[in-house]
């Protein structure tokens, strides 16, 4: 291992963009679909993994939701989101801010409880067992209709204290933001954190957007912000935390090839760019596969990588006592 690699491993690091649903490994797949006995259209784990070819955010996004239609009991929930923090373990990952789609999951008859209840139990335990510490944030799926989301949220108000945030996800193009707007008010007078997924395919317009009508606390992607000098002057003024998840751009074919990627381009600008993986299983990487993806095609330096793992902590929803804690195991290691 190189000395950067072996930094990547062991500096403690944070996930901030992360679909608990889009971790769901073929071998688990697999599993889940025979216990729960199911006709699932795969013969074997190679044939699922053969199926990931992607030229856009749709093809992956329509194996995404069949994937996930094994998941069906309190316990498959559970053992998805066990086997995630067992990686982080792995990884060195101490902070994890998860997404979860509930309306990928109630609009096949599972409830909401059903998938907020085993995805928290795996959590508690993976503070217990492993110290990883965490929040989680329920996304709406925008190309359903905001009266959707709304009931949605409504649901999870029984279970408040199980969600941090609310957050936005699927199809980017042609679901603007501002078509959330009213449930995002709504998740806000809640008392939740607000992020959204913008500018990963769709234009800088959708990022204004989420700034302005939203009013998220952080971005989820926002590459195609570097398109406008005024946003990137408006996100560089309110050090907005950008969840940027390079081996997802380069699956997607949001990039063509990773030397192209604007990681290093955006942090020149002064933006706060965190590293994620956004869903690992699908996209050939966890988090210290991302990292090192990009410090081997960009050539970043060590500076780079722990101003980038510091920024997981800082653009993360701890308090900033916690913040600082992590700050100082950083800067005892470098
Ligand atoms: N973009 C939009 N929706 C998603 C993604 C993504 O990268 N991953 C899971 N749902
Ligand atoms: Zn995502």
């Amino acid at each position: 291992m190189t000395n950067l690699a072996q930094l990547i491993q062991d500096l403690p690091k944070a996930e901030l963009h992360l679909h608990i649903e889009g971790s769901l490994e073929p071998e688990l797949m697999f599993e889940l679909a025979k216990r729960n006995e199911l006709d699932f259209p795969y013969s074997s784990v190679e044939e699922i993994r053969n199926a990931y070819q992607f030229t856009q955010l749709q093809d992956f996004l329509d194996i995404y939701y069949a994937g996930m239609s094994v998941l069906i009991k309190e316990q498959d929930f559970y053992d998805l989101t066990m086997a995630y923090l067992k990686k982080c373990d792995e990884q060195n990952i101490v902070h994890v801010e998860i997404f979860f789609d509930p309306q990928g999951h109630t609009e096949r008859g599972v409830s909401y409880k059903t998938v907020i209840t085993g995805i928290n139990r795996a959590l508690k335990d993976g503070l217990a067992d492993f110290g990883i510490s965490y929040k989680t944030i329920l996304c709406f799926l925008r190309h359903l209709s905001e009266e959707d989301a709304i009931k949605t949220l409504n649901e999870a108000k029984e279970f408040i204290e199980l969600i941090d945030g609310v957050g936005l996800d699927s199809s980017e193009v042609g679901n603007p933001p501002s078509k959330f707007k009213n449930v995002f008010a709504m998740a806000k007078e809640a008392g939740l954190k607000l992020v959204a997924h913008a500018g990963e395919e769709g234009p800088p317009e959708y990022v204004e957007e989420a700034l302005s009508i939203l009013k998220i606390d952080r971005l989820d992607h926002g590459n195609r912000s570097m398109e406008s000098e005024s946003l990137i002057e408006k996100l560089k003024e309110s050090q907005m935390a950008l969840t940027v998840c390079p081996l997802s751009n380069l699956k997607l074919c949001v990039v063509n090839d990773m030397k192209d990627h604007p990681i290093k381009s955006m942090l020149d600008a002064g933006l706060l760019i965190t590293v994620n993986s956004d869903d690992p299983s699908y996209f050939g990487g966890y988090l210290n596969e991302n990292y090192l993806a990009i410090q081997e095609s960009l050539n970043l330096s060590k500076e780079m990588i722990v101003t980038l793992v510091k920024n997981g902590f800082i653009g993360s929803f701890l308090s900033d006592d916690e913040k600082n804690r992590h700050l100082d195991a950083i800067d005892l290691l470098v």
